[in-house]
């Protein structure tokens, strides 16, 4: 008789895990209260009151509310002065927004393998990479795992680059008990659907340079400075201004926001205590120094050769005939991405001699769950350690 779900044993659960986003009526009376202000725009209270309260709580001095965290990188990497031909160092493993977002600014994407058994840029190699033609370092943390920004800031400083994070995916994230977004010169969020806090869309960029905030306050706002009338224009810029329906939500929804990034946490670390404990699965706790997660999902690395032979994808399978909704992650380095054939790049190099050893094999075994999982109790992390555990046991069960 099969024991494995997958070949019509019993699965370890039958109920869904929590889905996202969770809401109640609080929020509604936000949006009743901006309807009534006939306000939806500019000149609006509850933009710039977000901006201040979201940039305090990742302890960062100014913030500049965006409509997407594509608009966030773009209008940062600007202000930061990546124009035509100007090279940014980031890393192959992240969404396509990173890369997109400096094809955008005119600026040539060189990428830096992430760490060995990590999920972010590797620091030791960025200064192979740079050239005469290097303006800025755009590190990602990804997945709310802070990258290592000591390594990255003693690289960059010496070779006086700019630094852009991508926190799109790191709300609540610490480095040495201080936020993600505030270590480089500038930080940029996603405010998106599926990102820990969120309003359907939007993103922010964080800076603690006054000089930078103001360049980027222009070019979020038509090329206008903060002073100036709507017919003024001083600069290069575009509209990527935020609405107030999205400021006024995510006001409210900042509220329990810590608390749900320490769940998230706590729940993390029970996956990595018992998940940690399976042969074939390798997980990979924050580094020391990151005092905290910004945990969007929770990451590990599937060994198909320690599990047997058995693949990820079966392994996926039976872990989704259990119940449990496991999913693979980013499966395609960014250099092999056919957008990196963009007419926008001033020279094309050549992205097919491009490898990044690490990332491919994060491409090929890397494991997710969704951060709305890991908003669920104690007993549903547990399911998900039995159910691999029962796997990794019946793994004779499964053809590879
Ligand atoms: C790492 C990363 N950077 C940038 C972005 C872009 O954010 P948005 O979708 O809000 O434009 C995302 C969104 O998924 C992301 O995950």
């Amino acid at each position: 008789m099969a024991n494995l779900a997958i070949n019509g044993g019993t699965p370890v659960r039958t109920e869904a895990y929590p889905s996202w986003p969770t809401f109640d009526d609080s929020d509604l009376k936000t949006f009743e209260e901006i309807y009534r202000s006939g306000v939806w725009g500019t000149n609006g209270s509850k933009v710039p009151e977000f901006e201040e309260r979201f940039a305090q709580f990742q302890g960062v001095k100014y913030g500049i509310c965006v409509n997407s965290g594509t608009a966030a990188l773009y209008v940062a990497l600007k202000a930061a002065g990546v124009g035509l031909g100007d090279e940014v160092i980031t890393t192959p493993y992240t969404f396509q927004a990173t890369v997109v977002s400096i094809l955008m600014a005119n600026g040539t994407p060189v990428f830096v393998d992430t760490l060995p058994d990590g999920f972010n840029i590797d620091p030791s190699k960025i200064e192979a990479a740079i050239t005469p033609r290097t303006k800025a370092v755009l590190p990602v943390h990804i997945a709310g795992y802070p990258a290592d920004m000591d390594g990255i800031l003693e690289v960059t400083k010496r070779n006086n680059l700019v630094v852009v994070e991508d926190c799109a995916q790191a709300h609540g994230a610490e480095w040495r008990n201080r936020g993600v977004g505030g270590w480089g010169h500038l930080g940029c969020f996603s405010f998106q659907s599926s990102k820990n806090l969120c309003a359907g869309e939007g993103g922010i960029v964080l800076t603690n340079d006054r000089k930078l905030y103001e360049r980027a306050w222009a070019i979020h706002n038509c090329g206008r400075a903060p002073s100036d009338s709507e017919f003024e224009v001083e600069a290069f810029g575009g509209n990527f201004r935020m609405t107030e329906w999205q400021g006024g939500l995510l006001l409210s929804r900042l509220e329990r926001l810590d608390g749900e990034v320490n769940l998230r946490n706590a729940n993390m670390r029970a996956l990595d205590a018992g998940l940690g404990e399976i042969p074939g699965i390798k997980v990979v706790p924050l580094d020391s120094r990151a005092t905290r997660g910004g945990c969007h999902g929770y990451k590990a690395i599937f060994d198909p050769e320690e599990f047997e032979g058995i693949s990820r994808e079966t392994f996926i399978k039976a872990m989704s005939a259990e119940g449990i909704p496991m999913r693979h992650w980013y499966t395609t380095p960014m250099y092999r991405e056919s957008f990196m054939e963009s007419e926008l790049l001033s020279a094309k190099p050549d992205y097919s001699k491009v490898s990044c050893p690490e990332t491919e094999k994060l491409c090929k075994n890397g494991l997710a769950l969704s951060q709305s999982i890991l908003m669920g109790t104690e007993e549903d992390m547990a399911d998900i350690v039995t159910a691999a555990t029962k796997i990794r046991r019946y793994v004779g069960e499964l053809n590879s």
